[in-house]
């Protein structure tokens, strides 16, 4: 896949949220691309409907209407099974809380997701010290997350979310429980990954300096695109 084609396509897509009588519209018919490779932002306010677009966009919650369409295939039309399938074989996650299980040391939770994948324990600790070592963090391979910084425990969410060698990460606030010079420090880690590696960042964030990390932005407001930074004449801005 060349760097500017498309790996994500989103168009005309709609999530209606029905709370008692009344009718949310969370995402009110959003069109864009993300081009493989590249890292983009979301960003808006509180509520403009960030979480919902990136939630839809890796399969975990179901658009009203509209499709989404990752490395060719139509995420919006798979059953659960696929769903599951599908994230485990192209997704990764960040989040902004970090979600590291706090019985198990910073090595077996970015190990974790491999056991899903039917992957030996052997192997699987040597792919997670790997990535702790990319990440800076092996040192603090025994550690538990109650013995981490936050930004320790989100080096380890970042490790745990490349061990599956994913095409596209996906990130919520990934930096939004961090002070400023650590999140510094994670963005311009995960703007080296992206780089590096070649995998395709979407990250949601209400900061626009944040968002400014990014190679390209889309902001929402009440689940509407209006504004789009950083695409090139040739990508499809839609
Ligand atoms: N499960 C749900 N049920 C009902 N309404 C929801 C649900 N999830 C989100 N909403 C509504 O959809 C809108 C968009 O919510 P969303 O969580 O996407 O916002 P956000 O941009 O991520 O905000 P924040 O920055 O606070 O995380 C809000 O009005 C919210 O109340
Ligand atoms: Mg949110």
């Amino acid at each position: 896949m060349s760097a500017s084609s498309p790996i994500i396509s989103v168009r005309n897509l709609k999530k209606i949220y029905r709370i008692g009588p009344n009718r949310v519209h969370a995402l009110d018919g959003i069109s864009f691309d993300v081009p493989g490779g590249s890292f983009l932002a979301i960003v808006g306010t509180s509520g403009s409907g960030k979480s919902t677009c990136l939630n839809m966009l890796a399969g975990l919650e179901r658009p009203t209407s509209g499709t989404v369409r990752i490395l060719g295939k139509r995420i919006d039309q798979m059953d659960e099974r696929q769903l599951v399938r599908f994230r485990r074989e192209h997704v990764g996650f960040i989040f902004q809380s970090y979600n590291l299980i706090p019985s198990m040391n910073a090595e077996e939770n970015v190990a974790m997701p491999l056991i899903f994948r039917g992957i030996p324990k052997e192997q699987r600790q040597a792919v997670a010290r790997k990535y702790m070592e990319k990440i800076g963090i092996l040192d603090q391979a025994t550690h538990m997350p109650n013995q981490m910084s936050g930004g320790q425990q989100q080096r380890v969410g970042i490790a745990r979310a490349l061990a599956v060698n994913p095409d596209i990460i996906f990130a919520d606030e990934p930096t939004g429980n961090l002070d400023s010079h650590t999140t510094a420090e994670v963005l311009a880690l995960l703007r080296q990954i992206v780089k590096e590696q070649k995998k395709t960042l979407v990250m949601v964030t209400h900061d626009q300096s944040i968002a400014d990390h990014a190679d390209i932005q889309i902001r929402i407001i009440d689940g509407k695109i209006v504004e789009r930074k950083g695409y090139s004449d040739e990508q499809e801005k839609h």
